[in-house]
């Protein structure tokens, strides 16, 4: 069993008293929707964001209900402009949403001020961007070990820590490296092992590919597919088909509402085998790359 659903098993009982869950159950499934079933990770409820530019309104989200599964892995796909980093600000509490509620993990977030935000952040979420986003002229070791110093994990734990997430990336033998001197794809993999270090309960990616060629795309696609694997919940945002494909459910976004749900995979079943990214691009198998 993962970490996370340790913790969670163990804590969900203990916060929710004995008499609200006896009534929860009473009315499962008496007009409540949200009643009776199991927490998710993401439980979005009718929410919608609107930006005020002066006298300009725009909505870019309109009544949003998303639910997200423990180990489910999600793709969410639409075009420029449909909402997509929106939801995933509102998602991982960057940013609230202007009306509706958003609970994550069963704790609702919608009334959270910021102090409360950035430590429900730091405890339960890995963020990786489009853009990397890692600090230059800092060894990729040091960078992985940023969210742990803000969390006030000791040096040599953090040291450890921080060893183990680059070494599950394959980054072991970089971890002296500047992002100047890593590949866009190892900078990506070193995000991801700072996304990783803090064992989050999600993982949100927004385009963790768009800067990245076949190759690596490939390789951060297996990485997410084996921690999704390994139990953790991952969203990442995509605009290309081939990404969206390995998931197991594709939630598509257009015009700030959800317009397509689909599962491919179930949410406790192994997430699709990696393939192939972009026929142009070939990636070696280990044997023929050391043969070279
Ligand atoms: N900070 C902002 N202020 C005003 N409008 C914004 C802001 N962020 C996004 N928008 C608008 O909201 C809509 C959705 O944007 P966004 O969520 O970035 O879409 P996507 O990530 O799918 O391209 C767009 O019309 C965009 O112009
Ligand atoms: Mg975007």
């Amino acid at each position: 069993m993962h970490d996370d659903d340790r913790e969670a098993g163990a804590r969900t009982p203990r916060q929710r008293p004995l008499i609200s869950r006896s009534r929860a159950a009473q009315r499962a499934g008496a007009g409540d929707p949200h009643r009776g079933r199991p927490a998710a990770v993401i439980d979005v409820r009718g929410a919608s964001k609107t930006y005020e530019l002066g006298q300009i309104r725009v909505r870019a989200l309109h009544d949003i209900s998303l639910r997200i599964e423990r180990g489910d892995l999600v793709a969410i796909m639409g075009s420029s402009g449909s909402g997509k980093s929106t939801l995933m600000n509102i998602l991982g509490c960057l940013d609230v949403a202007t009306s509706g509620r958003y609970l994550i993990d069963g704790t609702d977030v919608s009334h959270m001020d910021e102090d409360e935000l950035s430590d429900l952040r730091n405890r339960k979420i890995g963020f990786v961007f489009q853009s990397f986003n890692l600090v230059p002229r800092t060894s990729a070791i040091a960078n992985v070990e940023l969210p742990l110093a803000y969390a006030g994990v000791g040096r040599a734990d953090r040291r450890r820590r921080a060893k183990a997430a680059l070494a599950a990336v394959g980054m072991a033998s970089r971890e002296q490296h500047q992002p100047s001197e890593l590949s866009g794809g190892q900078q990506q993999r070193v995000a991801v092992a700072r996304a990783l270090v803090t064992n989050p309960s999600l993982i949100l990616a927004d385009e963790p590919t768009g800067n990245l060629d076949s190759r690596s795309t490939e390789e951060v696609l297996r990485i997410f597919a084996r921690l999704n694997g390994e139990g953790r919940t991952v969203v990442l945002i995509t605009h290309e088909p081939d990404v969206a494909a390995q998931s197991k459910r594709v939630v598509t976004l257009s015009d700030g509402e959800i317009v397509e749900d689909r599962r491919s995979v179930g949410v406790h079943e192994p997430p699709p085998a990696p393939r192939r990214q972009k026929s142009a691009h070939v990636m070696p198998h280990r044997g023929e790359e050391s043969r070279r």
